[in-house]
């Protein structure tokens, strides 16, 4: 008798034991989470309601998100019934942070606006999606989550000069980014290869500079029109990311020159055309027009301008009339110079636009206006150029090579992708990154650290099918990094909750890095 009450209390005690470490299935980890002994019953019947009109919209997104991912169709009710779903507007001054608690018959999410409820559905969602409905019905397990982001940027860029990947493709990675409560889509649109998106005032930029891909210069000309950019703003807005376009100069800019030569500042025998050509008056105004298009057409008063690796093909820069007359006359004493000059004039021209100023680590030197500027520091291998963009006051998104560039092959058996000196970037290099394994200690300046992105170059990358592999399931790591404190993050137990997340990324047709031998690499 005494032996079996001994041995029924040892077994409620290891399953309390397992209850109260059992983690969150939600990824990024939420700041805090603790499991509620009940399942809350999801179907057609549940109630949803609002605290007040103005969430509707929200409830809207939630409506769609059921039906889309579990077939659930929810009425809205015309007042809170006291079970269901309640969506609540709460006083708060950390617009992203939100609450979900749940008992076995009510789901509360609550925020201070539209966007906390937004990332609080998103939590929801996952905790649906990974209870398996079926038959239009979850039994959803029940947690009290109370979170916040670490970062307030945490973003994906993608490029599309260098391959085309279209608006189904891109809206699909925007349903990605969204779950997992990513926020920044920067969106290379212009390089070497290809000019993506249309330009009323300057039509050959995309149907002559349309024309190609990365290996392929003959390929038929692809790009956005510029109702195809305001429906992929619209989409990305309603799941809280905001779309920043990359126009990039005056180096990259071969497509550009392809459509407009008069506008060209040449190249190099190994990057012909590369440049704009910043000695004519006329190339200042040339872009400044497609500026002020491109700033109507993403309203997130944010434009990347590029700004790297202009040496590549600058050495025309030298012989140039034009460039030369300009150094003369402005007193400029070397090409890098020249480089300045431009990025400061263009700078000017954002800043008129109302648009911050946002470029690669190399327009660090340019002596832009601190407050408006964002650096992007990518150049791992260079710490002094973080070290100055922090000292001269610029705020600053990390995205370095290592671990943040997602062309770089992420398992020592890839034989197609980037790699730096035998580096590369794992999973769990991925995830592992913080400030404290930054080369600069950033001190008391973490308040200009924006966040932290990472950049699917695609040079390597031919097919969706490879560009799918080679972001899943990195961006999901990266979007813990991005959100979830140094101090709780775990990448084993990590591995544990990404488990119940693959099938989910199967789900919506995407193909996944798993393992070399569960899901072999595409090498296309
Ligand atoms: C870059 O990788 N050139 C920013």
């Amino acid at each position: 008798m005494i032996r079996s009450f001994f041995s029924v209390m040892a077994l409620v005690c290891v399953s309390l034991l397992s209850q109260a470490q059992q983690s969150c299935p939600v990824i990024p980890l939420p700041s805090q989470s603790t499991p509620v002994k009940a399942v809350f019953p999801l179907n057609d019947h549940t109630p949803l309601a609002v605290s007040e009109p103005a969430l509707l919209a929200s409830a809207n997104m939630l409506q769609q998100q059921l039906l889309q991912y579990a077939g659930i169709r929810l009425v809205i009710a015309p007042k809170a019934p006291g079970y269901g779903i309640l969506l609540k507007k709460v006083k708060g001054d950390n617009p992203a942070a939100y609450s979900l608690e749940m008992t076995g018959t009510q789901v509360t999410i609550s925020a201070s606006g539209d966007e906390g409820i937004f990332y609080g559905m998103m939590s929801l969602m996952q905790l649906v999606r990974t209870a398996k409905p079926k038959a239009a019905a979850a039994q959803v397990p029940c947690w009290n989550i109370a979170d916040k982001p670490l970062f307030g940027w945490r973003g994906f860029m993608l490029d599309e000069s260098r391959q085309f990947f279209g608006k189904a493709v891109v809206k699909k990675l925007l349903d990605e980014m969204a779950s997992y409560k990513l926020n920044r889509f920067h969106w290379h649109l212009t390089d070497e290869p290809g000019w993506r998106l249309e330009i009323k005032q300057y039509p050959r930029l995309s149907l002559v500079g349309g024309i190609g891909v990365h290996g392929d210069s003959t390929a038929p000309a692809q790009y956005y029109t510029q109702d195809e950019i305001k429906e992929i703003v619209a989409y990305a807005k309603e799941r809280h990311i905001t779309v920043i376009p990359e126009i990039d100069m005056p180096g990259h800019a071969t497509a550009a020159n392809k459509a407009y030569p008069q506008f060209s500042g040449g190249g190099s025998a190994k990057y012909p055309e590369f440049t704009f050509n910043p000695g004519k008056e006329e190339t200042y105004q040339y872009l400044t027009n497609i500026l002020r298009e491109v700033n109507v057409l993403f309203p997130s008063q944010m434009i990347h301008i590029g700004g790297d690796e202009v040496s590549f093909g600058s050495e025309k820069w030298k012989t140039d009339p034009a460039v030369q007359q300009l150094m003369q006359t402005k007193g400029l004493n070397s090409l890098l110079e020249v480089e300045h000059y431009f990025i400061k004039r263009m700078a000017d021209t954002l800043l008129k636009l109302n648009s911050k100023v946002l470029g690669w680590d190399e327009v660090t030197a340019a002596q832009l206006p601190a407050k408006e500027t964002i650096v992007f520091w990518w150049r791992h291998d260079k710490a002094d150029q973080l070290k100055g963009a922090l000292d001269k006051g610029y705020n600053v998104v990390l995205c370095p090579r290592l671990p943040y560039y997602f062309d770089f092959v992420q398992d020592s058996s890839n034989t197609v992708g980037r790699r730096w000196a035998g580096g590369f970037n794992p999973l769990k290099r991925v995830y592992d990154f913080s400030l404290a394994t930054l080369p600069v200690p950033v001190g008391n300046r973490a308040a200009q650290i924006e966040g932290i992105q990472a950049n699917l170059w695609t040079e390597t990358v031919r097919t969706t099918e490879r560009m799918y592999y080679m972001t899943f399931p990195r961006l999901l790591a990266l979007a813990e990094a991005a959100w979830t404190a140094p101090e709780q993050r775990d990448f084993a137990q990590f591995e544990q909750r990404l488990k119940q997340h693959l099938p989910l990324l199967k789900q919506q047709g995407i193909y996944y890095m798993e393992s070399p031998k569960s899901t072999p690499e595409p090498i296309r």
